[in-house]
Order: C-alpha cells, then sequence, then structure tokens
C-alpha cells in the first residue's frame, strides 16, 4: 500500500485505463492517456506517466518553452504530466522579500489542466545557496531556530496550498547531499537547523498537500565518481526512514552525461544503489531525463544515435524497476534545453538531448524512449 494514498495514483491508474471490462465497453481514453502511439500512452499501457519540464520565462529564452506554439503542440500530443521548470522554486516566488509571486507557475498550472495534463512540483527546498534568493538566506541565518522553522514551514504552506491538489507529487527537497563529501550541504538552512531543516519541510509538505507523493530529488547516478553522492543520498533516506520523516520517494533527475562524459552505467553499482533504495520502502521517479552529448562526435546523425542508445539502456534498467512509475524529460525541443547554456560543446554547435529537434521533428531518443516503455513490465498497482 502507498504511504501517499489518496485517490491519486492507484485510482487515477485503473480509473483512466479502466479494467478490461471498463476498457471494452468504453475505448475512449481520458486525455493523459490519448494519441495512440504518444509516449504518453505508450507509457500509460505500463502505468507509467510520461512528461516534461516546460519554463514559462521569456519568450525565445531557454527557459521560455510555454510561450512556443510548437513547444506546447508536443507537450499536448505527448506529455500525461508537466513540472514547471523554474516557476515554483523560492527564487521566482520570492524573488522580492516578503513578496510571493505565483504569476508565471500560475500559466502553466493553467496550460495543464485546460490540457488535462497532471502537475509535479519542483521545488520547495533547493537547499544550495546559489539557488536561493540572497534576501532569504540572510533572514534565515539571521533567526533562532525556532523562528527559522517558523519561517520555513510558512513559506513550504504557502506554496502548497497555492497549488492544492493540482500538484500531485512533490519535489520537496532538492540536492542537499553534497557530492563530494557525501555530507548535507552547509547553508544557512542546515547552519540552523541542521537535519530538522529536512524533517521540517517535508512535514510542512505532508501537512499542507495531504495526498502528495513527497520526493527527495537528487543527481546523484551511475557513473564512476558517484560512489560518495549515492552513499550519501542512501544515508540520508535512511535517516529519514530511522526518524519517521515523511518521504515517499527518491527522484533520480537522469542528467545523462552531465559531467562531459556519456559512460557505460556501472550497472552492477548502479542496480545495488536502487536495491538499498527500493528495499527501504522508497518510490523512484525519473525526474529530469536529459542526455548531454558535449563529448560526442559533431555529426547529428553519429550524436542522435549514440544519444539514444544510452538512453535505451539507462532506460531498460530503470523501468525494471516497478516502483517507477514516472519518467520526466528536462525539456522536449533542443533549443529550449537548459544545456545549451549550462553545458557548451567545444565546436559550439548547440547541444542535441531530448527527444525533438529544433524543428519539432521526432528524433531518434524519441524512438529509444518508446521502446523503453514498449519493452517495459506493466506495473501492478495491486502488488
Ligand atoms: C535548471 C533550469 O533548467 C535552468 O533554467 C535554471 O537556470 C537552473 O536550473 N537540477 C535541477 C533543476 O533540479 O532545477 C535544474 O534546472 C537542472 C538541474
Amino acid at each position: 500500500m502507498r504511504s501517499h494514498s489518496g485517490p491519486s495514483r492507484r485510482e487515477f491508474i485503473v480509473g483512466a485505463l479502466g479494467t478490461s471490462a471498463v476498457s471494452i465497453l468504453s475505448p475512449v481514453l481520458p486525455a493523459w492517456a490519448e494519441a495512440k502511439g504518444s509516449l504518453k500512452s505508450l507509457a500509460a499501457d505500463k502505468g507509467i506517466l510520461f512528461g516534461s519540464a516546460v519554463g514559462a520565462s521569456a519568450p525565445g529564452s531557454l527557459a521560455g518553452s510555454l510561450n512556443d506554439a510548437g513547444y506546447r503542440d508536443i507537450l499536448t500530443k505527448e506529455c500525461s504530466v508537466l513540472v514547471p521548470e523554474n516557476e515554483l522554486k523560492s527564487y521566482v516566488i520570492a524573488a522580492q522579500p516578503d513578496t510571493y509571486n505565483f504569476e508565471r507557475g500560475d500559466r502553466i498550472a493553467q496550460f495543464a489542466s485546460s490540457n488535462g495534463i497532471k502537475m509535479r512540483g519542483h521545488t520547495l527546498l533547493w537547499n544550495r545557496v546559489e539557488y536561493t534568493p540572497k534576501w532569504l538566506l540572510d533572514r534565515v541565518a539571521s533567526l533562532s531556530p525556532a523562528a527559522a522553522e517558523k519561517f520555513l514551514r510558512d513559506y513550504i504552506q504557502r506554496v502548497c496550498t497555492h497549488y492544492r491538489d493540482q500538484v500531485h507529487s512533490w519535489d520537496v527537497v532538492n540536492e542537499t547531499v553534497d557530492p563530494k563529501s557525501g555530507q548535507l550541504r552547509d547553508t544557512p538552512f542546515t547552519k540552523v537547523l541542521g537535519f530538522d531543516a529536512l524533517r521540517i519541510a517535508f512535514e510542512a509538505a505532508r501537512e499542507n498537500a495531504p495526498k502528495a507523493q513527497l520526493v527527495y530529488n537528487d543527481y546523484m547516478s551511475w557513473e564512476a565518481g558517484n560512489e560518495r553522492h549515492r552513499d550519501g543520498v542512501l544515508r540520508l533516506l535512511e535517516q529519514f526512514k530511522a526518524r519517521n520523516v515523511p518521504v515517499n520517494a527518491l527522484g533520480v533527475q537522469s542528467h545523462i552525461g552531465n559531467d562531459g562524459h556519456i559512460r557505460d552505467i556501472q550497472d552492477k553499482q548502479w542496480r545495488a544503489f536502487l536495491d538499498t533504495v527500493v528495499g527501504m520502502g522508497y518510490e523512484l521517479l525519473i525526474t529530469e531525463f536529459d542526455v548531454n552529448d558535449k563529448d560526442l562526435p559533431g555529426d547529428p546523425g553519429t550524436r542522435d544515435a549514440q544519444v539514444a542508445a544510452s538512453a535505451k539502456g539507462y532506460l531498460d534498467v530503470m523501468l525494471s524497476y516497478k516502483q517507477l512509475d514516472h519518467v520526466l524529460c528536462w525539456g522536449m525541443v533542443d533549443k529550449f534545453s537548459w544545456l545549451q547554456n549550462f553545458s557548451k560543446r567545444h565546436d559550439k554547435t548547440p547541444q542535441r538531448p531530448t527527444p525533438y529537434d529544433d524543428n519539432y521533428r521526432p528524433k531518434p531518443l524519441r524512438d529509444a524512449i518508446a521502446a523503453a516503455f514498449e519493452s517495459a513490465p506493466k506495473r501492478n498497482r495491486d502488488q
């Protein structure tokens, strides 16, 4: 039985796909599972939600994909779930001291609801100083532990209650494990509150989003060099269990090749990590999938083929875990990918990290994702 419960996961999948008897009587699927052959319908056949990040920054900007008609068209055809790329982060919502601005997030929420697409939330506490507004860091640093707790609870209450049940799954805490040391990152939150900062964040999310799946999200990966990061995340997940912190799932960001090298999966170590996570009772999600092609040859055909092959190998491993029922790409069209800025290629050609090219044509990566869904085992919600 899933602890975040509610009508959310099991009932919407059963309700949406229908039992076989219902499907015979009523062949019409709801919007999120429609379009035969779409990624959302291939995923839905296996009890999985497929989707993407979308951004509401200025038109024409990398993080402004929501303004683009071609992008929106792909989202409505392919996606059963969306996640705002930046709009629910504190640096957007609380850019100005003590002022909450949900305008950008609301535009995405409106687009999702009017197209029958579900929405994830990202993220209530991105516990890194580079991604938290300075005023907020200074404020927390100046507070007593009790006052800092109240501040954090108030912030999370405001954000969660604003979106209420529309967000069925929240990345509550993002990237709080330092990859080099495996320890909690040193931030004003952890300085004032220690581990309790995380406990408080999850408790406040549970209180204000009672039905939502609550996720710890991070970028530990399967490649050599990630051992400390993985160990740190496992220790954190153990602590959550030991202290009864309400965490349902681990979000595996899945930015393949993000350190600039696509390398083979260390299959044994990676599976051991995932086995330990699910052995503790956590669900899994792929929250931010893309393939960084920085190291690959310039020729687009060769590059696309290698990107697709790496993706298929990775997704096959991940989808073999039935505890995983969300796959979200961090963008659907290359020209809106954050990697165009974050990880520029030496030959100055644009990255090709997402399923669609700049003319909205599907690439081999899309076929790889489709094939991975087709070969994935079906999720059985009763188990
Ligand atoms: C990135 C966005 O894509 C960019 O637009 C923004 O400038 C920085 O953040 N891990 C995460 C995401 O959890 O929030 C990041 O998104 C990508 C890495």
